[in-house]
């Protein structure tokens, strides 16, 4: 495999995630001490000279954000660490916590002090109950060895909800109603949780901001692509030979991900396409595979980042059936709040399942694409906006999987 640049990943597999102290042997909470010396104007300057953009899948520079959040006056102010991870085929958060929870803690103290929060959230996906307890414990070290002075992290456990990574949902959650998406305007760095100012951010990002403060905005700001720059946590799976976490420079191309760290397609077959950015990301075809995988680049070319999943597929692959059982998971998830989403998702679904059975027909088709373009702007939130992607990119891409299935 590849040589991997490992920035967020530095301590994974060298320290104890258990124990504090290895985390502070390893130049672990120095960072926080070195932003609490800053004017908290300086902290925030630092995070947006390096670029940092969010990690959860929208791309939103984080300094700019905390910035924001730094600006509304508010007697209470809160940081929520995005760990809800409920994107099919992606585990780079969990890895990131497993392997090192106080980068995840000291980067939110660091946003905390930035934004003049004392309290901090970790929403965390129900299916990781040992990461919470994980959590719970690095929580408990930190708040005895006094590292994070006066700022305070609770975790909450997500119930499943896909919806409920997409910011707003998940602050809704939080205050104990059900995970429905909020209209937007107000963003949450103006009013989030019980309506004060909140910064969310992934766990990527915020795991990112501790060697930030370490060594410099600028020094940041080199690594990888220049308008996203740093390393990004991709998770690999599908057909390829090595299903496994890496951390690489965001200026490596989708090619090099799949045939330098992936090791190529398993069992020495042809690749047919692969899936960047969880379920609702396009489907990419062979003659793409030069992209960057940097978020620009990404939509550049019609896909997205997302939050780096790599579904990599091999030629014997159906294409329409695939997309079909992503279009059943869309309908199962849709939270049900706007028309577009609630009806379109059904939709899509149904049309999907005649074609794959082999009774649709060319309309159907230029139906699909109708209804898939429509909902991209008409959803409320991202959910039902990118649902139709892997739709609209196989109908562009991959034609004659769709031709071959019709009536
Ligand atoms: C349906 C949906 C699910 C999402 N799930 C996640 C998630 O699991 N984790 C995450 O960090 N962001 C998720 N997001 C993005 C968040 O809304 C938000 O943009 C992100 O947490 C901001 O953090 P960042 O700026 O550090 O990326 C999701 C968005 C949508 C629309």
């Amino acid at each position: 495999m590849a040589e991997e640049m490992r920035v967020v990943l530095r301590n994974y597999g060298k320290i104890d995630p258990l124990k504090i102290e290895d985390y502070i042997n390893a130049g672990g909470y120095q960072a926080l001490e070195k932003a609490r010396s800053m004017s908290q104007t300086d902290v925030i300057e630092e995070v947006r000279k390096s670029g940092l953009r969010g990690r959860g899948g929208a791309g939103f520079n984080a300094g700019q954000k905390w910035n924001f959040a730094f600006q509304a006056q508010a007697d209470q102010k809160y940081v929520i660490c995005n760990a809800d991870e409920g994107e099919p085929g992606t585990y780079k958060d969990r890895t990131i916590m497993q392997g090192d929870p106080h980068s995840v803690l000291e980067g939110m103290a660091i946003c905390g002090y930035a934004i003049g929060a004392s309290k901090g959230y970790i929403y965390c996906r129900g299916e990781y109950p040992y990461v919470v307890d994980l959590l719970n414990q690095a929580i408990d070290q930190a708040r005895e060895k006094g590292v994070l002075g006066d700022f305070d992290i609770e975790v909450r456990m997500g119930a499943g909800a896909y919806v409920c990574g997409e910011e707003t949902a998940l602050i809704e959650s939080i205050e104990g109603h059900r995970g429905e998406p909020r209209f937007k305007p107000p963003y949450p760095p103006v009013s989030g949780l019980w309506g004060k100012p909140t910064i969310v951010n992934n766990v990527e990002t915020l795991a990112s901001v501790p060697v930030i403060l370490e060594k410099g905005g600028d020094w940041y700001a080199g690594l990888g692509a220049a308008s996203y720059p740093g390393t990004k946590v991709l998770t690999l799976t599908g057909d390829v030979v090595n299903k496994t976490v890496i951390e690489v420079p965001t200026n490596t191309t989708i090619c090099e991900v799949i045939y330098d760290f992936g090791g190529g397609i398993a069992g020495g077959k042809a690749f047919k396409a692969v899936q960047i950015g969880g379920t609702s990301g396009a489907f990419i075809p062979e003659s793409l595979l030069d992209t960057q995988i940097d978020f620009d680049s990404m939509s550049a070319a019609g896909a997205s980042l997302g939050s780096g999943a790599v579904l990599v597929m091999d030629e014997t692959r159906d294409i329409v059936d695939v997309v079909c059982r992503i279009a059943k998971f869309f309908e199962h998830e849709s939270c049900g709040k706007c028309a577009p989403c609630r009806e379109g998702t059904m939709r899509l679904h149904k049309l999907m399942n005649k074609l794959n059975a082999g009774e649709g027909s060319a309309a159907d088709i230029a139906l699909l694409n109708k209804l898939g373009r429509v909902m991209s702007v008409a959803c409320l939130c991202g959910l039902g906006q990118a649902a139709p992607s892997p739709v609209l990119t196989t109908i562009k891409h991959f034609q004659p999987d769709y031709n071959a299935k019709l009536q």
